[in-house]
């Protein structure tokens, strides 16, 4: 279908004030692992929410329950105010999802996977699709299966951007990126929240989402330990803490606020290597 450039809120078919994500209480766990422990967040239709926390935190389970992908242990999940089981087919026509790894069909070619895709949300303009292909240098004319693990991230990122749907759940999208491409993918995503339409972004990367996003929520096993906005996160009290960098003991100014004040000051609310990525977000830091 040509000619379909409104991003799709799903307004028409959702319950008023409904939220784009709402979570409550949701818990998962795989035997004796709990990977998400009464979990609650919401995110606003329209807002661009990022969603960081280290490997193993919980963000791609997060990800799952909500999209009807896991069914969760207790708790509820809805999109657009629709239940994941109950309403699955309907939350998914107004959805486009970005995994962090994405397989392809091996025999069809990008036109047709695209189509494909494409097709479940009613169709897509093919100019869209084209301008697409050439801000991310990126050549259609081959099978799924003689791409790169970069070039494919890249046929799934088209595939969501060029149907502008109401939402957009991207699961760690620039896994395989060059950094050009990630500039393009952070383009894509600033035009799209322009559109009104709801991002979704889960990233272990700070200064990947400090720029596009209205709001981060941290997570760090399984519970969320933080939600704000950039600018509360920068007008947050600093504390001194002492980290280890490169086997030296530095004492460095790590900006943070809100709950878990202790936690925060002793850096225990994140792994190293993402204590050192908060700390560069700060432009007293040391090590910015
Ligand atoms: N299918 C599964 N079976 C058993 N354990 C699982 C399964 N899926 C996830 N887990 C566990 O749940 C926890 C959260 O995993 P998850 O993949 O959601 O983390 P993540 O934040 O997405 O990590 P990463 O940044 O590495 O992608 C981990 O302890 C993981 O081992
Ligand atoms: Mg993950």
């Amino acid at each position: 279908m040509s000619g379909r450039r409104r991003a799709d809120t799903g307004e028409r078919l959702t319950p008023k004030g409904a939220l784009a994500i709402e979570t409550i209480g949701l818990r998962k766990c795989f035997g004796s692992v709990t990977a998400l422990d009464d979990l609650s967040i919401t995110v606003e239709p329209g807002e661009v929410y990022g969603f960081l926390g280290p490997n193993g935190a919980g963000k791609t389970t997060t990800i799952r329950l909500p999209l009807g992908l896991a069914r969760a242990t207790s708790g509820e999940a809805r999109l657009f105010g629709l239940d994941a089981w109950a309403e699955g087919i309907e939350a998914h026509r107004r959805l486009a999802f970005v995994p962090g790894e994405f397989p392809t069909w091996p025999t069809l070619r990008v036109g047709e996977i695209l189509d494909l895709s494409g097709s479940i949300h009613g169709g897509h303009a093919p100019s869209t699709r084209d301008e697409l292909y050439e801000r991310f240098e990126f050549d259609p004319s081959r099978k799924g299966r003689k791409y790169s693990k970069g070039n494919r991230q890249k046929i799934c990122l088209i595939a969501a951007f060029m149907i502008q749907p109401g939402l957009l759940v991207l699961d760690e999208p620039t896994n395989g990126l060059d950094p050009l491409m990630e500039i393009t993918f952070r383009h894509c995503v600033n035009e799209a929240k322009g559109r009104g339409q709801t991002v979704f972004l889960s990233s272990h990367i700070l200064s990947e989402v400090e720029v596009v996003c209205h709001r981060v929520g941290i997570l760090r096993a399984g519970r969320l330990i933080e939600v704000a906005t950039l600018d509360e996160l920068r007008r947050a009290p600093g504390y001194r803490v002492g980290a280890d960098v490169k086997g030296g003991r530095h004492p460095v100014v790590c900006k943070t606020g809100g709950k878990d004040r202790d936690r925060h000051a002793r850096g225990e609310h994140l792994g190293g290597p993402h204590v050192a990525r908060v700390m560069r977000l700060w432009p007293h830091s040391p090590l910015s």
